[in-house]
């Protein structure tokens, strides 16, 4: 028979009300803590679904209003830009990436101009978005280029910033880019864009469902496994991130999200630096696709995001970010 004084601590008691659970909460979510995606295509009032990120939507440049109101109003810091580039823009060199008119510069024009500084601008500094290939580098005898890519990832770089961004995002994990990168902005007096840079990026099954958003899944031959990490590795990930932040890097980010946490925790406590988590296109299908035929609960959407903050991370790029209103309750 238990005695009254056996145990005599118990952690139930904590849990017991509601507002004694609240008060017990280690980690929260807010509005400050997201980056929404947004897909850009051309033509003119368009807003179009993609069929494998059912809730997800591409949007012409004069739609764009829609989905950044509601943005501002539900208190997002920052939208990031994704274009899907049309295929007869597209070419080896990626030289769509070049050009002052593409999807990306007239989207953070077009947002400048309306909404000045009420909210951030990141931009995907890659070429993948632009190359009849899909990848992210040029290619000579099956090769993907390192130094010969970076060159025109400043000159990507430089445009996206003359054009207002904020926050130049190198996606590409080509080596030695932050340092390149954050030398031809501040030669060019662009010293106050900020430079996030996806040092830890894994070579994953989970980004499908984006490649089919940007047009670029069909395009792509091969597997991105000679620049994107393995994701075997996690000691590899601090040398990333320990490489970046001597470039310049003002923060970092981790990709995928969930499949990852581990990785995020350890950069958080070994180099104390803003560490950013991507929850990408195929963690979004999956629970979208599981709430859809009512597997799971829809409240597991705040339990992914929270999984985030637990491990440390600053701030979470996910697809759910334009629904805070319903999420956040
Ligand atoms: C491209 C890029 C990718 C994503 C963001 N930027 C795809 C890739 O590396 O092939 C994936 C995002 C997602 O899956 O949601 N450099």
């Amino acid at each position: 028979m238990i005695t009254g004084k056996y145990p005599s601590l118990r952690l139930r008691r904590s849990r017991k009300e509601s507002w004694s659970r609240r008060l017990m909460q280690e980690n929260t979510l807010s509005p400050s803590d997201f980056i929404l995606p947004i897909f850009l295509i051309d033509g003119s009032n368009k807003k179009q679904e993609i069929p494998t990120m059912p809730g997800v939507y591409r949007y012409t440049i004069n739609r764009l209003g829609q989905i950044i109101d509601k943005a501002i109003k539900n208190g997002i810091p920052t939208v990031a830009l994704f274009p899907k580039t049309q295929k007869i823009l597209k070419d080896e060199l990626g030289s769509e990436s070049l050009n002052e008119n593409n999807l990306v510069c007239r989207g953070i024009k077009e947002i400048k101009k309306r909404y000045k500084n009420q909210i951030g601008i990141m931009c995907d500094v890659a070429l993948d978005p632009y190359t009849s290939h899909g990848h992210d580098g040029l290619i000579r005898s099956n090769k993907i280029l390192n130094d010969e890519t970076i060159e025109i990832l400043i000159n990507q770089s430089l445009l996206q910033a003359e054009m207002g961004s904020d926050i130049l995002a190198p996606s590409d994990m080509m080596d030695g880019r932050i340092g390149q990168i954050r030398k031809a902005l501040d030669k060019k007096k662009f010293q106050n864009v900020q430079i996030l840079s996806y040092a830890v990026k894994y070579a994953s099954n989970f980004y499908g469902p984006f490649r089919d958003a940007v047009g670029s899944k069909k395009a792509l031959k091969g597997n991105k496994k000679t620049y994107q990490m393995d994701y075997r590795n996690s000691d590899e990930a601090l040398r990333e991130v320990a490489l970046d932040i001597k470039e310049g890097a003002d923060m970092v980010m981790v990709k995928p999200g969930m499949p990852y946490l581990d990785v995020i925790k350890s950069i958080k406590n070994k180099f104390k630096i803003p560490v950013f988590a991507y929850q990408v296109s195929g963690e979004y299908s999956l629970i979208t696709n599981a709430i859809q035929k009512k597997i799971i609960n829809s409240d597991a959407i705040y339990e992914s995001l929270v999984a985030f903050k637990r491990a440390g991370a600053n701030a979470i790029v996910t697809y759910y970010a334009d629904r805070l209103d319903k999420i956040l309750i």
